[in-house]
């Protein structure tokens, strides 16, 4: 089968472009185009070119497998193919399905005329690789839509629907049925005998642009950026669609894409966007998952309400069971406010919050929910009262039904060993607000049969999540390395470092708050009670800074008590003499001097842990893959993607130096914090995850 086959229906070429999975535009599609197209040409019987996708989709974007490759660097380029387009002689039109990203939507913006498909999406999420649009995208795509609604579509890398694209004039006509509907689109331009100006020629949306309006989106896109050079890098591009020519901003564009190119963020991001791929995937995992139709959430607060917009939102039924009534309309009222908050924002329309809030129902009798495919447990993390409602499910749900808990710490195996049927049991760790974040964590019990784990991992799929799977072990993935990461910050702050500087130099690098920002806003009373447990299990030798406890004891519980390591007026924050007394009183009960550090120790000395105990989950098999690590942190705790995850960023940092600060903080802190034989083995053989 051609990447690209040709056929003529009456007075028009129809180019299909077939190259799963999703067409991307690889040397054999480029070479396949090129040659339909001069073909289209010279068949004087040819009076039009449409450009269909085959399968599923349009095309998704250049070949990211061939980038940087011979065959990437081969054949005709995408610009060449674009400039074939807008010259032809007869009309050219792209009929879109599915999605047309990146290239393929710059492709299509080379085309005379755009036609889709009500469900198709189109976007440029080439800023999520660390480029930038570099086939034009960045030179036509404001020509059509105005200045500033491409800066929002290019910087985020968001999927525009067709019914948006249409009124942004991305797309000229929705039609009903694909082909038929490009057709029939195509012999009313022929009849027409109309003209086309290419996209590139059309400057109207381009003139007179304010630079203020830039100034703004540099402020507005940096915010959000958190480091990431590639958004601001594409406001610099479409400042230069509006001020050169377009030969001259087609040239800037290109030296742009090429210095992003060069940049580190660009390869940890594409190695970001593979992991998340394969993290989906399960080695010898053949078994069929279940489909899942209707689903029961256990817990009406704020993760058991979350959860329930994520299975409404994708579609999925979802009871919510509380013990009564008064708590489920309680739960009700704050999913009803989230949604009415998405409406607000924009980030949801009316129909949509309508449409999943009649998905979700609730019930306070168990028997309701026996028929549901799946039931998600989200009550307070306490072993007894989690053991109890698993014993009840075991007693009412239907034989097969999947039953999960969304435990972020407790021995999944101790909760299934409260049912008869341990194979339907698993771990399914949703972060905070389940509906914003996009870690689905599943954690596999000791007999947690195939079909469960497939089912969840097929699941969180569907819920739009990115998933990966654990196996049992305290705090699983991600909650096991947190706590070394916010251990190694309060140790440091006993040692001479502040709060403030700490909190600096996490959100430099990236993160979205720093540890003690972030403990403010959690409540550091919680994490009192956390720390009570773990204290039980502490080796001998080993000990936990108590600078939280002290706080917590003057009355700073965190932003809700107006002092924390901060004080608050309103939402400002200052450092609090109290905090340092505090912190100086501990380091001198301890004995430990304090001293200054360069923001280059403190960056090491707080992310290097992340590293050490990913290493030991990877000895111990609760990861699967490093890759799996940093997809878990990205998601879960905002790691920055553009630094590839704690894995990818410890390995270039260099796990040799990672090992001599794992020993460092070992004779510091306590065993806990040794390197593993994995780390030490990688370290000395200069070595890296692909060969654990
Ligand atoms: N190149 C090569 N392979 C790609 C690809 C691409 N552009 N996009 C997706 N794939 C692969 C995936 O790696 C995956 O492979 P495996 O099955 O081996 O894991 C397979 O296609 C299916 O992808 P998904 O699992 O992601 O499938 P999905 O149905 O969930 O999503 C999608 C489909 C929306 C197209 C999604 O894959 C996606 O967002 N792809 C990336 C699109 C993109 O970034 N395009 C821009 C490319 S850069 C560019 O075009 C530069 C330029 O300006 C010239």
């Amino acid at each position: 089968m051609p990447a690209v086959g040709y056929e003529v229906d009456g007075e028009i070429a129809v180019l299909t472009i077939d190259y799963p999975p999703v067409n991307a535009l690889s040397l054999a599609v480029r070479e396949g185009l090129e040659a339909g197209l001069s073909q289209a040409r010279d068949d004087a019987a040819v009076r039009a070119v449409i450009m269909v996708g085959g399968g599923k989709t349009f095309i998704a974007g250049a070949d990211i497998t061939e980038f940087g490759t011979e065959k990437g660097n081969s054949g005709p380029s995408i610009a060449k193919l674009e400039g074939i387009l807008e010259h032809f002689p007869k009309p050219t039109i792209a009929a879109i399905h599915g999605t047309a990203l990146g290239g393929g939507l710059e492709l299509a913006l080379a085309a005379h005329v755009r036609v889709a498909v009500a469900a198709a999406r189109v976007g440029l999420p080439e800023v999520n690789l660390g480029i930038l649009p570099g086939a034009g995208g960045t030179q036509r795509l404001p020509r059509l839509t105005g200045v500033e609604a491409a800066v929002d579509i290019m910087t985020t890398g968001r999927h525009v629907p067709a019914a948006d694209a249409l009124a942004l004039g991305i797309l000229d006509e929705i039609v009903a049925e694909l082909r038929p509907g490009a057709v029939a689109f195509a012999r009313q331009v022929i009849a027409e005998g109309a003209k086309f100006q290419p996209v590139i020629e059309r400057n109207e949306k381009l003139r007179g642009v304010d630079p203020a309006v830039f100034a703004g989106l540099r402020k507005s896109v940096a915010k959000k950026a958190r480091g990431k050079i590639a958004p601001m890098t594409i406001i610099d591009c479409v400042e230069a669609a509006c001020g050169m020519d377009a030969t001259a901003g087609l040239r800037f564009e290109r030296e742009k894409f090429h210095s992003l190119y060069a940049n580190d963020q660009r390869p940890a991001l594409m190695y970001y966007f593979f992991a998340e791929r394969e993290a989906r995937k399960v080695p010898g995992l053949t078994a069929e998952p279940k489909k899942i139709k209707s689903a029961a959430v256990i817990g009406a607060g704020t993760m058991g309400g979350g959860i329930a917009m994520v299975l409404a939102n994708a579609g999925i039924a979802a009871t919510i069971v509380d013990i009564n009534d008064e708590a489920l309309a309680k739960g009700m009222a704050t999913v009803r406010k989230n949604y009415e908050i998405s409406v607000s924002r924009g980030s949801t329309s009316q129909a949509k919050m309508d449409a999943a809030l009649g998905l979700i129902t609730t019930a306070t009798d168990y028997a309701d929910i026996a028929q549901c495919d799946i039931v998600i447990e989200a009550v307070f993390e306490k072993m007894e009262l989690k053991r109890s409602i698993f014993a009840k499910l075991d007693a009412v749900m239907k034989p097969g039904a999947i039953l999960a808990t969304n435990t972020s710490s407790l021995n999944v195996d101790m909760i299934a060993a409260a049912t008869a049927r341990p194979q339907d049991v698993i771990g399914v760790h949703f972060f905070s607000p389940a509906n914003v974040m996009k870690l689905q964590e599943n954690i596999r019990g000791e007999k947690s049969s195939d079909q469960t784990i497939a089912t969840v991992m097929a699941l969180g799929k569907e819920l739009g999540k990115n998933v990966v799977l654990a196996r049992n072990c305290d705090g699983f993935i991600g909650n096991r390395m947190l706590q070394y990461y916010t251990g190694e910050a309060e140790f440091l702050l006993e040692q001479g470092a502040t709060p403030e500087q700490v909190d600096r130099v996490a959100e430099a690098f990236g993160m979205p708050m720093g540890p003690f920002t972030m403990r403010d806003m959690s409540g550091m009373d919680v994490s009192v009670l956390v720390r009570e447990e773990r204290r039980k299990t502490l080796p001998p030798g080993e000990r936990l800074s108590p600078v939280l406890e002290r706080l917590v004891q003057r009355g700073r519980k965190g932003q809700k008590t107006g002092k924390g390591y901060y004080r608050y007026e309103g939402r400002e924050k200052s450092i609090d003499p109290e905090t340092t007394e505090v912190i100086e009183e501990v380091a001198r009960e301890y004995g430990i001097e304090r001293r200054s550090f360069t923001d280059a120790e403190i960056e090491a000395r707080l992310f290097a842990p992340l590293v050490v105990e990913g290493a030991k989950e990877l000895e111990d098999g609760t990861a699967i893959r490093a890759s799996d690590i940093d997809v878990a942190w990205v998601n879960g705790y905002g790691f920055p993607a553009h630094k590839g995850g704690p894995m990818y960023w410890g390995e270039r940092y260099g796990l040799d130096k990672i090992c001599e600060l794992a020993f460092e903080a070992e004779a510091r802190n306590g065993p806990r914090w040794a390197p593993g034989p994995l780390l030490q083995r990688l370290a000395a053989q200069g070595k890296g995850w692909k060969d654990a």
